[in-house]
């Protein structure tokens, strides 16, 4: 197994996912995870990450990992941290992003079987101009130095991991098999397997899974219905944050279930919302409240013995990385997560697996098509999407225009070929004219995007035709609205949601 060590970095799932695919077992820890902890491993990536080395707060992982003898490939930060815990120098240069041109000095080790010139990708601003002594250059590109190698250290300051690296593959496959030599598995997952697993495990006490009509947490509850059938309890909590229809659609879809739990809880979550407009505070409030009302709805359930949550591969990394342990937060991407101090085992059936194979997985379920092609919804749900303050009057022309935007881009056949597409509404108005009266309201913002990977966004280009279609409608029959504005940010530097 390959451990990799997360200091921050936007990439950091992305190599796990790529020696995920190259049939590698790989699984991502904290960067300062102690080094007894990993002391099994066949190998261990450094991940790269925002931080210069020389910054006080600069993410240091456990020095005894350097005395495990196990083969270590730091990439970018990693890459500069080696070489600077070694003795080398490392220092601010003209920041680099994109394409480069790498020199191979020596084709061996991770390099093993590269061209003289390969193409890579870059995204840094420190470089390592000076290599610790005992340190070999493997690879240069313009002065910095792109690769280096000592013993089965090795460091790269390009990212192997991204596709824009043609040659990514052979690095990774270079350090998983031939340095560390770990060994193939299977790599596929099986539906038969995940069943009797859980089905094992589970023996006669009852499961609560919390559903929220999303592709994971429905496959997930799918899953567990085939494993261990009437000891599965659902529970759905209306947090009046929903879609328009949401609530009613997940009543009507889970009601085929043996048992069912529903809690209205949506007039106590406005209450806690009000007046609150910093975005870190909503989100932690809608959380909190969350854990304490399915607490108390899992208080119904008798003899429950397991917590089924429908965390995939990817949540995994981003919680890492929300939990504090990055040293640049973009966005706390929490989920409505429970607290450790739970009484509950924890069941999470589809930890292993990326969306991609969760989709499959929840078709040979026979979840439906509508589902597993739904865009991704925050938890936080629409609270999210009211920029500032969650007023009942904002939260309803939101949601119609969200419904309205959802609506023309299912009819004009856009919904499937993008990533995800919303409505907002920012706290500022502006002068109208309606009638023959002044108004003074709110504008909409649509958003709708594609990405691989959320790492990275860009907008999708919709006909001025649908765009104009789906503002008549918002501005027609939407009320407190008098704009509306499409969104053409890339993500970075904007991110995909608004707060
Ligand atoms: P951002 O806005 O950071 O979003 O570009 C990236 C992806 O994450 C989703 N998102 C969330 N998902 N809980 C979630 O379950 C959250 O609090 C949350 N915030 C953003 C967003 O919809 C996008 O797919």
């Amino acid at each position: 197994m390959i451990a990799v060590l997360d200091f921050g970095g936007q990439y950091t799932h992305l190599i796990a996912r790529r020696l995920r695919d190259l049939h590698v077992p790989v699984r991502l820890f904290a960067h300062d995870v102690p080094a007894a902890e990993i002391a099994g491993v066949q190998g261990i990536v450094f991940s790269g990450g925002p931080s210069s080395v020389y910054a006080s707060n600069a993410p240091r992982p456990d020095s005894k990992v350097f005395d495990l003898g196990i083969p270590i490939l730091g990439l970018c930060y990693g890459h500069q941290f080696i070489a600077n815990h070694f003795g080398g120098k490392v220092e601010r240069a003209t920041r680099e992003y994109g394409e480069r041109e790498l020199d191979v000095v020596k084709a061996e080790g991770v390099l093993d079987g590269l061209h003289p010139k390969e193409k890579v990708w870059y995204s840094h601003g420190d470089s390592v101009l000076v290599l610790p002594s005992g340190f070999e250059v493997l690879a240069k590109s313009g002065d910095s130095i792109a690769a280096y190698a000592k013993g089965s250290i090795y460091g790269l300051q390009f990212h192997p991991e991204v596709h824009h690296t043609p040659c990514g593959n052979a690095v990774l496959q270079n350090f998983a098999f031939t340095i560390c030599k770990a060994k193939k598995t299977p790599g596929t997952f099986s539906k038969d397997a995940l069943i009797a697993e859980m089905r094992q495990r589970v023996g006669s006490q009852n499961v609560v899974i919390g559903v929220s009509g999303g592709v994971d947490s429905t496959v997930a509850a799918f899953l567990l219905r085939q494993a261990v059938g009437k000891k599965l309890f659902p529970i759905y909590v209306d947090t009046g944050l929903m879609r328009k229809n949401e609530t009613r659609e997940i009543q009507e879809f889970f009601n085929d279930f043996d048992h069912f739990v529903f809690v209205d809880a949506s007039k106590e979550f406005l209450y806690a919302l009000k007046g609150v407009s910093d975005p870190e505070k909503k989100r932690k409030i809608i959380g909190h409240l969350f854990v304490e009302t399915f607490e108390k709805a899992a208080q119904s359930v008798p003899d429950v013995g397991y917590l089924a949550q429908g965390t995939i591969f990817s949540d995994r990394v981003e919680s890492a990385a929300a939990g504090g342990k990055a040293t640049s937060k973009i966005k706390s991407h929490h989920n409505l997560t429970l607290p450790e101090k739970m009484k509950w085992k924890v069941l999470e059936p589809l930890a292993e697996l990326y969306k991609d194979e969760v989709r499959q997985l929840g078709k040979q379920l026979g979840v439906p098509e509508a589902i597993l092609k739904r865009h991704p919804f925050p938890g936080p749900g629409l609270a999210i999407n009211v920029v500032g303050e969650v007023t009942p009057d904002k939260l309803h022309a939101v949601r119609e225009a969200d419904y309205i935007f959802i609506d023309e881009l299912r009819k004009a056949g856009w919904y499937d070929r993008m990533f995800e597409a919303f409505a907002a509404i920012l706290p500022v108005r502006t002068v109208g004219v309606k009638g023959d009266e002044r108004s003074y309201e709110y504008p909409i913002v649509l958003r709708a995007v594609e990405s691989k990977d959320v790492m990275t966004a860009d907008w999708v280009r919709l006909p001025p035709e649908l765009l104009q279609k789906v503002a008549s409608r918002i501005l027609g029959e939407v009320e407190g609205v008098n704009r509306v504005f499409y969104d053409i940010s890339q993500k970075p530097p904007a991110t995909i949601r608004y707060e």
